[in-house]
């Protein structure tokens, strides 16, 4: 559930019209329900509650600082992939003690970023990997939590740029391989074995996946409990899929938990989950101005100020997000259109071949479902500066992030001389 609805045929976010934010920021920009994410937040973290666990949200699906600011304060932790998204929540003043870093490659300098704040876990990903860890730790004095992140052999029928957890994708370290790396783990001088780690993949649709894998990794943690080495954390990564559109709803957060507290009965540990999309996801709207409607000679095209450049998913996953109109009106037929940006590309559009109440130029429409992987994935493609981001809460709005000028996208640039 979300706070985005129309009031008097107004598109709001929570009690604020998206026309009037428009009106004072200018198009294209990022809008976020602050209620949204602390809802989602609660949702997810309460299903949990009858374990020791701790939630660590994924911070690559929105960085921004307001938006991780907001889930600090709610109690969440976060898993970071790279020393940009830590020096991110340390700005947010998160305590080490709920960060896991996440990644296949961690450069040096990012390690020893972690080590100094001490963070909780690393799911460490390779053999090379946990070598280095250990070095760097020893160098500092110090002692790595960490976790090797299981590549499980589930397929988790999404989009395949999405998964993650089969045989042939880069992640993880294969099933076969863990005992032995565990056995190297507990064996090395700085770095400590504290949990065991999987990620299966993005979006998912369905328990089995999940389930499916938490079976394969619970048999692991048992056998290695056997062998003397008891782990205490269990991260079960991200993953579950959010309703883009009506046809396909994911499980509710309170089912998956069902099915995975099922699977954990008995089982002594801290569960720690790394959600992404589902507590994001549907707590932001790209809202765009249509500059043109064209009438090609097989379709019609909206083209909105808003491009891939802006929102990628459309182009690089063919991902459905629903496109309504900020101020809706009944006296318009509908028409099938493109609706599409600027940018010189021909993937460069946010719906297909969609039906959609007739738009005319200068009238606003909104990109549903984009709090997740919108701005964090947008970039500066065509030279266009990113969209503003801002955020509501209640009656109120504050921009969180300022439009990019065109100015500071050259301010380093230097010519060759
Ligand atoms: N943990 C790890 C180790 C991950 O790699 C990811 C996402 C997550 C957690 C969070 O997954 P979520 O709960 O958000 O599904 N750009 C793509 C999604 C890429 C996901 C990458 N990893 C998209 O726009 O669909």
């Amino acid at each position: 559930m979300d706070y985005f609805r129309y009031l008097d045929n107004r598109l709001h976010c929570e009690q604020v019209p998206l026309d009037q934010i428009a009106a004072s920021v200018g198009t294209p920009f990022y809008c976020y329900s602050q209620g949204t994410l602390e809802r989602h937040f609660d949702v997810f973290s309460r299903a949990f509650a009858a374990v020791d666990h701790l939630i660590c949200y994924s911070v690559k699906a929105n960085s921004s600082l307001a938006i991780l600011d907001t889930l600090a304060r709610r109690g969440s932790g976060f898993d970071i992939v790279s020393g940009g998204e830590l020096e991110r929540v340390k700005r947010v003043g998160c305590p080490g003690s709920r960060v896991v870093f996440s990644g296949v490659g961690k450069s040096g300098a990012e390690i020893q970023a972690a080590l100094e704040h001490d963070i909780l876990l690393f799911n460490v990903e390779s053999h090379g990997e946990l070598l280095r860890i250990n070095t760097l730790a020893g160098r500092m004095g110090k002692k790595a939590p960490i976790a090797l992140r299981i590549n499980p052999d589930v397929d988790p029928a999404t989009h395949p740029y999405i998964s993650t957890g089969l045989r042939r994708n880069k992640f993880g370290i294969p099933h076969p391989q863990a005992m032995e790396l565990y056995r190297l783990a507990a064996s090395l001088e700085h770095v400590i074995p504290m949990g065991l780690d999987c990620h299966i993949g993005s979006q998912l649709t369905t328990l089995e996946p999940f389930v499916d894998a938490l079976k394969r990794v619970k048999q692991l943690l048992i056998e290695l409990r056997r062998a003397g080495i008891p782990l205490r954390y269990l991260d079960l990564g991200g993953g579950l899929g959010i309703p883009y559109d009506a046809q396909q709803i994911p499980p509710h957060p309170e089912r998956y938990a069902e099915a995975l507290l099922q699977e954990l009965n008995g089982l002594e540990i801290t569960l720690i989950l790394e959600p992404g999309r589902v507590i994001v996801g549907n707590a932001g709207v790209l809202v765009a101005g249509v500059e043109y409607v064209k009438e090609g000679e097989e379709k019609r095209f909206i083209i909105t100020d808003a491009g891939m450049n802006d929102l990628l998913r459309p182009a690089l996953y063919d991902a459905h997000h629903t496109i309504l109109p900020v101020v809706r009106r009944f006296d318009r037929e509908e028409i099938l259109a493109d609706v599409v940006g600027p940018i010189c590309e021909s993937g460069d559009f946010l719906a297909k071949d969609r039906v959609l109440p007739e738009f005319h130029a200068g009238e606003l429409l909104a990109v549903r479902s984009a709090g997740a992987y919108g701005f964090s994935m947008s970039s500066n493609y065509n030279t266009r500066p990113r969209a503003a981001e801002v955020m509501v809460c209640q009656d109120r709005f504050a921009v969180v992030r300022p439009r990019e000028t065109i100015h500071q996208l050259m301010e380093h640039e230097t010519l060759f001389t």
